[in-house]
């Protein structure tokens, strides 16, 4: 793990503000990334998708309702998906006053009409100011985006943040996909940039570990696991087979290691958790709560 990570130059352990700084500001909007920003998180996380008419855009869930009003500007649209939108039309939705409605105690007056942001705006974010956290891009839902992949690298590779030469590479941009397709994809137009497999509990009660690593492996240099608590979670023991429960977290982070992957656990929000997914040799972790995580990592 040790190895792996430092041969690819990302930082361990890497702190990956989950969405920005998610606990704190409404997720993915300009506060949250400024917040992770000037935190001085290792990476900005990003849940890439794409408009109507081809914009790339940062939005988590497949449709709109959780974290805008859609349902007051565009009745009926609800649970249409982010694709059927046009860029203009998400423009006009408020994607943070959801988050003081649902989160009195951290509502800000200033998160009210927060905008949905272009993948150019996070990057622009992440190149000014005098921290320089990284990005850590996921194709989500990458079947429903035909030739996203190529989208993205033009995009990046315009902006300099891909680089052709020879040597180890920067650490600076990771991608990440629950499909291992779109990372085959990215591998074929980025070689060089680290690319990780997520896994969920669906994938490993198919599959099983030794198979998954194996598929990790051939896409990518990394594997990106979930926390202590979902691996103890009902949800979990009903859904994967006993064998496979028995062989999950954290154990398999020296499977994984083994295998020559990389490790990073999403979504890792509790103090204890951090220190567990820490003590077991992970590589950092996804979280909401960069400035907790900072402070248990011990990084300034
Ligand atoms: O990308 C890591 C983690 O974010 C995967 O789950 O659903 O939060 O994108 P999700
Ligand atoms: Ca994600």
């Amino acid at each position: 793990g040790k190895r792996v990570a430092k041969a690819l130059n990302i930082p361990r352990p890497a702190v990956i503000a989950h969405r920005g700084a998610s606990h704190l500001a409404p997720e993915s909007t300009v506060p949250a990334y400024l917040m992770a920003r000037e935190l001085g998180a290792d990476y900005l996380e990003i849940d890439l998708q794409r408009t109507k008419d081809g914009t790339l855009v940062v939005v988590h869930d497949d449709d709109l309702s959780r974290t805008t009003n859609v349902a007051e500007v565009f009745p009926g649209r609800e649970k249409d998906t982010i694709d059927t939108f046009t860029f203009a039309e998400l423009a006009q939705l408020d994607a943070g006053s959801w988050f003081n409605r649902t989160f009195p105690d951290r509502a800000r007056g200033s998160f009210k009409g927060l905008r949905i942001l272009r993948m150019d705006e996070v990057i622009a974010l992440a190149e000014s100011g005098t921290r320089r956290p990284g990005l850590y891009i996921e194709t989500k839902a990458a079947s429903r985006f035909p030739g996203i992949e190529e989208q993205l690298v033009g995009a990046l590779r315009q902006r300099g943040w891909i680089e052709d030469s020879e040597g180890p590479p920067s650490g600076r941009v990771i991608f990440q996909s629950f499909e291992p397709n779109s990372l085959v994809r990215l591998k074929s137009l980025a070689p060089r940039v680290p690319r990780l497999l997520l896994l969920d509990e669906l994938m490993v009660a198919r599959e099983g570990l030794d198979s998954l690593m194996k598929i990790a492996s051939d896409v990518g240099s990394g594997v990106g696991t979930w926390g202590v608590r979902w691996a103890f979670s009902p949800y979990w023991s009903l859904t994967a087979a006993p064998k496979r429960y028995l062989t999950t977290w954290p154990w398999h982070t020296g499977q994984a290691h083994e295998a020559g992957l990389f490790v990073h656990p999403w979504t890792i929000n509790e103090r204890w958790e951090m220190w567990m997914v820490t003590l077991s040799g992970a590589d950092g972790f996804f979280t909401d709560r960069a400035d907790v995580a900072l402070a248990v990592v011990g990084k300034p």
